[in-house]
């Protein structure tokens, strides 16, 4: 049977929605933005980023800012330069942060994250920082764009044109940033033991094909999402860094399918959200963070024992949770400090193949845009 191509489903390289395919293209996002910046044996290699350890050493605060999935990205970066570089970050959103006055001077350096680099509120803090004397560092998926031009220093994501207004591949690509940045800051203060550092780099290298194998069987989440689309509310619940996960996973969501949803910490159920659980609701939790794990599992069990159906992501070898969970999504095992590069892509098929189910606009979502270059 001869294929009509029209110009457009040539342009999505054959996919459905440029969202589904920008997600399918996220290993080989992961692998052209890590190479040549992190080889084994070697320090990381940050060409456009001018830091020096007596530069860092003398910075008294970082600060993450940016809007929306960035700023998520943000949220796990706070978590691996602490952990890292052991300075303190502080994350916000760029349209707060400009109008509250923040502490900004010579020793404040300012990471601001944009995958188009042209978001007004972050280009306005990456100008109010640099006028207070702070340095600007800016991690964005566009050459040549605004905060690229007007910043100090520059990560570019090489996760190529993103097209889909909700944003995948790039904000994959901003984590493999933010780790890049965490290592390079661990390697110049000397924070972390070589040996844990060349483990984590030699773990990262292996994500793209780890996501691949995610991506490569979709059916238990496609099912899922069958499941769920006619839902009116959906928690996402996770400890650590799972906790930053359900934050992004539940911005996909309302975004691509218009569910609300919402994100909480699995130790606040008891502090007032657990309310919230009623018989029949959706609860999707993420389990990567070994330590949590026990903590989590109890939260899950008291959500079941109040009617939840709960769909869970986690490790090949953790397999209490199946016992008590509708449906385990199983993820390759990785280090709990990159987990969220894997933990996040079945989310994000989940979003996907919800909003596919409603008979949505996968790729222009209602009232939104791809950048927000107003305030
Ligand atoms: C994410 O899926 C949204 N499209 C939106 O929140 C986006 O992340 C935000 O507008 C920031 O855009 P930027 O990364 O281009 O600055």
């Amino acid at each position: 049977t001869e294929i009509t191509w029209s110009a457009e489903s040539a342009e999505k390289g054959g996919y459905a929605h440029f969202t589904i395919k920008e997600i399918y293209e996220q290993p080989k996002a992961l692998k052209d933005t890590m190479t040549g910046r992190i080889v084994p044996g070697k320090k990381v290699k940050l060409d456009d980023i001018h830091i020096t350890k007596e530069m860092l050493e003398d910075y008294s605060r970082i600060y993450i800012i940016a809007c929306g999935t960035a700023y998520n990205a943000g949220l796990i970066g706070k978590v691996a330069i602490e952990n890292l570089a052991r300075i303190p970050v502080e994350v916000d959103v760029a349209s707060e942060f400009r109008y509250r006055n923040p502490i900004i001077d010579a020793k404040t350096l300012v990471i601001v994250i944009s995958q188009s680099g042209e978001t007004a509120d972050t280009l306005a803090v990456s100008r109010e920082a640099q006028k207070f004397g702070a340095r600007v560092i800016a991690i964005t998926n566009v050459v040549g764009s605004s905060i690229a031009r007007e910043a100090d220093d520059v990560f570019y994501t090489w996760a190529g044109p993103e097209i889909g207004v909700a944003s995948t591949k790039a904000y994959l690509t901003m984590l493999v940033a933010i780790y890049s940045i965490g290592i390079y800051f661990a390697e110049l203060l000397g924070t972390q033991q070589e040996s844990y550092l060349e483990n984590l780099k030699k773990e990262l290298l292996t994500l793209p094909e780890k996501v691949a194998s995610i991506i490569a069987d979709t059916t238990r989440i496609e099912h899922f999402a069958d499941k769920i689309h006619t839902e009116k509310d959906v928690f996402f619940l996770g400890r650590g860094l799972d906790y930053q996960i359900a934050v992004e996973a539940s911005l996909k969501l309302k975004e691509l399918s218009y569910i609300h949803s919402e994100a909480y910490p699995g130790g606040e159920l008891k502090h007032g959200s657990i309310a919230l659980i009623e018989d029949d609701i959706t609860v999707i939790a993420s389990l990567t963070q070994r330590d949590l794990l026990e903590k989590m599992q109890s939260n899950i069990k008291e959500v079941v024992s109040r009617g939840a159906k709960v769909m869970a992501i986690t490790f090949e070898d953790n397999h209490d949770v199946e016992h008590f969970s509708d449906e385990v999504i199983i993820i390759p095992n990785t280090m709990d400090l990159i987990a969220p590069i894997l933990a996040v892509v079945p989310l994000q098929l989940l979003a996907y193949y919800v909003a596919l189910y409603k008979g949505l606009d996968v790729d222009k979502p209602r009232n939104l845009a791809k950048s927000v270059t107003v305030e």
